[in-house]
This record gives structure tokens, C-alpha cells and sequence, in this order.
């Protein structure tokens, strides 16, 4: 009793998932590991009813493994909240910044959710997973004139940022579209929060939106216009934010807005509040439940159109992590390793920053298990080291794991969100397979890069190849 006690609380079983029952599950972004995560006999990390070891026998490492199960959680935890809190219309819409591929997509349409999408490549990319443009809205400071006549022809919404898009949507559309195009206007908040600042977005000296001191001005131009309708209001305050008293400020900022926008007759029906929900990355991490935070929103919301005699507008949150971030982990297998008497041991992994640059960009610290040996005790302090050349590539400093030998499987827990979709070919080095896993299945979701896939666009003319020999 004592001992089992004791590696509960200094080994890897202390990083699994508090779930009693699977059919009322916890808030998947408050968990270390997915929801399914579990040990089994050979002292292996589950994760979907899949042996990690054996999918990284048969599929290689690195390896994103995704839980189907803890992402089909959280997208029903925020739409399911938002009915029973809000008394309106309500749409969640992921924002596929996070991680955007055809199986994420599809798993996410199918929960009946929508799409944020920043880029012709994520448009694209959820058009060809089957979801109707009606749920899609189009994202981004700096869009590009070929990206708007694509998201015209589509028919999606779109989310305009600035003047220059304004104007450029107006020349656009008679010719595109046979109806006005449907809009949503971003605005600036002026709304602090304490996350990275690389992260935050709502302050007033941000790249994104318009600033609310132009707002009279853009209504006016916007209500002039026949070629597009004004939908509604977004704003979006930063990322990976624990605090609730942002987002529960946000909607007075809104609500104000929106009324200033009924003297421009603006046919508005649709507030957008952003995402921005953290995740848990460490023990010391403690983000509110996606309940917790659909509650707060969608009381102000409420309060806040009340209080501005206001009817209750259609509702839009746009989570990423939050929804996604939980629901991945990264495998890898453990090489080398290196001793610096009385400074620090090393061990390194077989990838790093190209799969996973958020330690080198923020800073950020994540958390670690060996999936091979769950249950024994952590009697190590060691830097985890990816395989880049550059001394920065940490993927872990001073983790803290049982003994470790060359060939062990290390899983970094909560990777699902901005580390695929942030992931580059430093080094040359090949993006790492993805698989999904449900109860005892894993299917292949994103192919591993082969070094044919590193040179396959690149180009060599005719006039160097001649002239080489
Ligand atoms: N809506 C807008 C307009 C956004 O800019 C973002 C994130 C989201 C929604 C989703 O926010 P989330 O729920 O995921 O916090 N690469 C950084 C995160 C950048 C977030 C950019 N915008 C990271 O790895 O932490």
C-alpha cells in the first residue's frame, strides 16, 4: 500500500487523468494526459485503448498520438455548456490554427462545430474535409486579394481586420458573389490579460482589428456598402489565459459597440468573444473547466445586453487549445545521453523543436513520462535534449523521470495544439507522423515526411546541373 502510494505520487502515474467514469468525464484541459490515459499490466502507458509502445513500433517515432475520445469531449463540453448556459443562438467554432488537418476536421465537423481559418491553406484544408462554408469564418491582419476572392467564391464569412480589406472586399464582391457578402468586424478591445506577450492580442497596441476610436467611421462606410452585410462584432483577447475577468469584461466592450452600431442600422446579429481558455502544461497550472468558462461568457453576454437593452445576438466563441491541446501527446525514443558532473545530465530525443518550437519560442515548459516504465520512481533530474543543431533545442529542462536507457519511449503530454501546426523542417529533418487512437484502434492521420517528401519541390536548372561537371 505504502509503496504503490508512493510511485502514485513519484512516478509517471501521477501525470494520469482523474477520471471515474468516462461517460461524465472532467474538463479535458485541465488533465496532463488524455482522458483514456491509463497503465496497463506490462506497465505501459494506454492511450485510447492503444499500447504506445506498440504504436511506436508501428509507426515510428516522433509520433503525435491523439485521443479521439478527449477531443470529442471538449467539443462537446463547450457546445453542450453554451446551450444549457446561454438562452440564444450559439456556435462554437475551433480554431484550426491549433492544429489543421483533414481527420482534425472531420472529427470536429462532426461534433457539430464551426471553423476558424486564418489562411487559404486552412480554408482549403476544411473545405476538403466536407464542412459547409456556412460555418467557416475567415480570419487574418493581412489577407491577401487571392485569399478573399477564394473565400468569396466559397461563400464563408469573413472576419475583416482593417480598411485596406474593407475596400478591397467591396471591389471584390459584385463580381464573386450574387449576394452580399457576409461579414463579422474585428475590433480592438483594449482589454489586458496576463499570458505571453507574444500571445496576447486585445490590448490597443496590437496588429489585429480596428482600433474602436475609428468604429463610428468604419459603421458608416460599412453601412453605405450593398455589396456586404455586417453580421457581426469580434474581438479576441490572447491565448493560454487562466483568468476569467478578461473574457467576462469583454462582452460590456461588445455590448457597447453593438449598440453604437444599431444607430448605422447594421443588420447585426452576431457577437464573436474569441477563444483563449488555457490548458494545463504543469502540475502548477490550474485553467478554469470549459464549463466553468462558457458559464462566465455567457452570463456576461446576458448581463451586459440587458444592461443595453439589447436583443440576445446569435453567439460565437472560437477555442483552440482549449480544445485540442489536451487530446495529443508526442512519443519519442530516448539516444544518447550526457553528463556534465555537477551541472546537468542530458538525454535527447529523436526530434524537438522542428516538431514542437513552443519551448524555444515561449518558453514554454511542458511535462513527461517514460511509456515503457509508468510506475517506476523518478529518481532523476535530467534536461531533455532535442536532436537540432542548436544548444536552445530543450525540450524539457531539469525533468524529472525514472532511470532512462537508450531505446525508452518518451511522451511529452499536451502537444495537440500550435505544435504540428507550427512545425517546420529545421535541420532537414521530416515532420513526424500523426495517428488517431479510439478504444484499441489507430488509424494514420498525417503521413511521416520521408526525405523524398524534403526534396520533393525543390528545383535544380538545367544551366547549374551543366555547369557542375
Ligand atoms: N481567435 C483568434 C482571433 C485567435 O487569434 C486565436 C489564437 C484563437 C481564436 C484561438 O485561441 P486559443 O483558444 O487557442 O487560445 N502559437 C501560440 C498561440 C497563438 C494563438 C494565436 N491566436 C502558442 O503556441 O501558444
Amino acid at each position: 500500500m505504502l509503496s504503490t502510494e508512493r510511485s502514485l505520487e513519484n512516478s509517471g502515474l501521477r501525470y494520469l487523468p482523474q477520471v471515474d467514469d468516462l461517460s461524465n468525464p472532467p474538463s479535458p484541459n485541465q488533465q496532463l494526459l488524455p482522458l483514456t490515459a491509463k497503465v496497463n499490466q506490462k506497465d505501459h502507458l494506454e492511450i485510447g485503448g492503444c499500447d504506445v509502445q506498440l504504436l511506436v513500433e508501428r509507426f515510428g517515432t516522433p509520433l503525435y498520438i491523439l485521443d479521439e475520445f478527449s477531443l470529442r469531449t471538449a467539443c462537446r463540453q463547450y457546445r453542450d455548456n453554451f446551450k444549457d448556459y446561454y438562452s440564444g443562438d450559439s456556435l462554437v467554432i475551433y480554431a484550426s490554427k491549433a492544429w489543421s488537418c483533414l481527420a482534425v476536421c472531420n472529427i470536429i465537423n462532426s461534433e457539430g462545430l464551426g471553423f476558424d481559418v486564418v489562411s487559404g491553406g486552412e480554408l482549403y484544408t476544411t473545405l476538403q474535409a466536407g464542412v459547409n462554408p456556412d460555418k467557416i469564418y475567415f480570419h487574418g491582419n493581412n489577407k491577401s486579394a487571392t485569399e478573399l476572392e477564394f473565400a468569396v467564391e466559397t461563400g464563408c464569412k469573413i472576419i475583416v481586420d482593417n480598411w485596406l480589406e474593407l475596400k478591397t472586399l467591396t471591389e471584390i464582391a459584385p463580381a464573386k458573389s450574387e449576394t452580399p457578402v457576409e461579414i463579422l468586424l474585428r475590433l480592438t478591445p483594449g482589454i489586458e490579460c496576463h499570458t505571453h506577450e507574444y500571445i496576447r492580442t486585445g490590448h490597443l497596441d496590437s496588429k489585429f482589428g480596428f482600433d474602436p476610436n475609428q468604429i463610428e467611421e468604419v459603421f458608416k462606410f460599412v453601412s453605405q456598402q450593398k455589396a456586404i452585410k455586417c453580421l457581426g462584432l469580434h474581438a479576441h483577447i490572447g491565448s493560454q489565459i487562466f483568468e476569467l475577468q478578461p473574457h467576462q469584461d469583454l462582452p460590456e466592450v461588445l455590448a457597447q459597440w453593438l449598440k453604437k452600431a444599431q444607430e448605422y442600422n447594421l443588420p447585426i446579429q452576431t457577437l464573436n468573444v474569441g477563444g483563449g481558455l488555457g490548458i494545463r502544461y504543469t502540475e502548477s497550472d490550474d485553467p478554469p473547466s470549459i464549463a466553468e468558462w462558457v458559464k462566465i461568457v455567457a452570463e456576461a453576454v446576458e448581463k451586459a445586453c440587458k444592461r443595453y437593452d439589447l436583443p440576445l445576438p446569435q453567439l460565437i466563441a472560437e477555442p483552440g487549445r482549449s480544445l485540442i491541446g489536451s487530446s495529443c501527446v508526442t512519443a519519442y525514443t530516448v539516444g544518447g545521453s550526457k553528463e556534465v558532473p555537477e551541472i546537468r545530465n542530458y538525454i535527447s530525443v529523436d526530434g524537438g523543436m522542428s516538431d514542437n518550437p513552443r519551448p524555444i519560442t515561449y518558453e514554454s515548459l511542458y511535462r513527461c513520462v517514460i511509456a515503457n516504465k509508468m510506475s517506476a520512481d523518478f529518481t532523476e533530474k535530467v534536461t531533455v535534449a532535442g536532436k537540432h543543431c542548436e544548444s536552445g533545442d530543450v525540450v524539457i529542462e531539469d525533468a524529472t523521470l525514472p532511470k532512462t536507457d537508450a531505446g525508452d519511449i518518451l511522451v511529452v503530454t499536451a502537444t495537440g495544439a500550435y505544435n504540428y501546426s507550427m512545425a517546420s523542417n529545421y535541420n532537414r529533418i521530416g515532420r513526424p507522423a500523426a495517428v488517431v487512437v479510439n478504444q484499441g484502434e489507430a488509424n494514420l492521420i498525417i503521413e511521416r515526411e520521408t526525405y523524398q517528401h524534403l526534396i520533393n519541390r525543390d528545383r535544380l536548372p538545367e544551366r547549374l546541373v551543366n555547369s557542375a561537371n
